[in-house]
């Protein structure tokens, strides 16, 4: 087999990559080694910025995301006596909207495999060769179990933080660098069949821990609780998880509602940046080289940031044969991941309790000065909506 641009991984970065491509005339073939139905299926990110958005709008993928997709215009933040509204569009005038990734990932697909380019589904053995010359391959074994290769021009590298093209990368790459941060803490995540309480995300400090409401529909709830991230699932019943929740969020006036719990599990917190984003042939983007944790709602959209500026680079690159654009990738991905890893890391900060009261004064002092200064709002409207690319 032979293509332009051969994708590993069929997230939200790997399908939009092959879909950007598709629509300026570059061909690709995107081999993922999960079932359809797995990758349909897994629960990950909610909050989609508006520069998202309007990527998907623009790339032909708008129609249910517009029809389906919650259009938020704010968040709440609480903390003890306190519930506090920032409405973005006063602030910094762009929204962000409730549509979640799983729904990405279906109408990307969706849309890929009604005659766009082709995708392979439970492919095993994948191997990158050849990515400091002009013709890089990836092998893979195919869902019937026939060996196959992949001649590319290019490889891209959509395989998330489990994937094997980051190795590649820093095998070869000059100056290959990593940062890693471990939090001290995990999510407990749950998804319920439970309409909304509340209008907003609410983002609650509480000296238990953190706590996050969000949702996927009018009818599902998306909740998070901090745990240890020692905490076995096993250990926590619905009712405990229920009670931790009512708990975190009590406010005056105000009841959480609760309904069957559908899905639950405990997320590990995690930031970690390996640049450059490049070796040869072979480009990174989204979580391949790069996590941040979910404090920001930063790491699908990060993903897709990453893919526009990449799919601009591999169409000068394969159609005008200038090779500025792809030399330019890495260094501006980078500034872009740096500014949302930071933004991650001081939401996660301000948020999760660690036990020292020290720490506690300093970010209920945080939480109350965005709660009152228009510019420290600001600051935090302008990043959670997602900086112009
Ligand atoms: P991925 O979505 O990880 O896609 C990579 C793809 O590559 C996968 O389909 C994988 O199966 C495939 N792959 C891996 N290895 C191979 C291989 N050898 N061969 C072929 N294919 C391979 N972000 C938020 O903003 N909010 C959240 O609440 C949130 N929750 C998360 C929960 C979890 C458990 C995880 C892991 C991430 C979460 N994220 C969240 C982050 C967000 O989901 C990611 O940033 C986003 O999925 C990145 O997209 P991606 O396409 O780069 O990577
Ligand atoms: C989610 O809905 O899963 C979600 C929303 C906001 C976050 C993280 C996760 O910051």
């Amino acid at each position: 087999m032979r293509t332009q641009v051969g994708i590993i991984g069929a997230g939200p970065a790997g399908l939009l990559l092959s879909r950007l491509l598709a629509l300026q005339g570059i061909d690709s073939v995107v081999v993922e080694n999960r079932s359809r139905e797995y990758v349909e299926a897994r629960i990950r990110a909610g909050i989609l910025e508006q520069n998202t958005v309007d990527v998907l709008t623009e790339a032909g993928m708008g129609e249910r995301l517009h029809r389906e997709g919650l259009e938020h215009r704010g968040i709440h933040l609480q903390y003890p006596g306190t519930r506090h509204t920032l409405d973005f569009p006063e602030l910094c005038g762009r929204r962000v909207w409730v549509y979640g990734q799983t729904e990405v990932v279906k109408d990307l697909i969706a849309a890929q495999l009604a005659g766009g380019p082709p995708l392979h589904f439970d492919v095993t053995d994948v191997a990158i060769e050849d990515v400091d010359t002009d013709s890089p391959r990836i092998r893979f074994t195919d869902a019937d179990g026939t060996p196959q290769v992949l001649e590319c021009d290019v490889v891209a590298g959509t395989d998330g933080f489990h994937g094997p093209s980051r190795a590649v990368v820093a095998e070869g790459a000059a100056g290959q660098r990593l940062w890693e941060r471990t939090y001290p803490y995990a999510w407990l995540g749950i998804l319920a069949d439970a309409a909304p309480a509340t209008d907003e995300l609410i983002y609650a400090w509480h000296p238990d821990g953190f706590a996050l409401y969000s949702m996927r529909s009018p009818s599902v709830s998306r909740l998070y609780l901090q745990v240890d991230p020692g905490e076995r699932i096993e250990d926590w019943s619905d009712d405990r998880i229920w009670e931790g929740l009512a708990t975190r969020f009590a406010h005056e006036g105000w009841e959480i509602s609760t309904g069957t719990v559908t899905e639950k599990s405990i997320l590990p917190m995690r930031s970690f940046v390996s640049a450059p984003m490049r070796r040869g042939r072979l480009f990174l983007a989204g979580d391949a080289a790069h996590i941040v944790p979910p404090t920001g709602a930063k790491g699908l959209n990060l993903a897709v940031a990453d893919v526009v500026l990449l799919s601009r680079a591999l169409v000068r690159l394969l159609q005008d044969k200038e090779t500025d654009l792809a030399d330019a990738y890495s260094d501006t991905a980078l500034r872009r991941v740096w500014r949302a890893t930071h933004f991650s890391w001081w939401m996660t900060s301000m948020l999760h309790t660690t036990g020292d009261p020290f720490d506690a004064e300093l970010q209920l002092s945080q939480l109350r000065r965005v709660c009152s200064s228009e510019a420290a709002a600001r600051e935090l409207a302008e990043n959670y909506t997602g900086l112009p690319y």
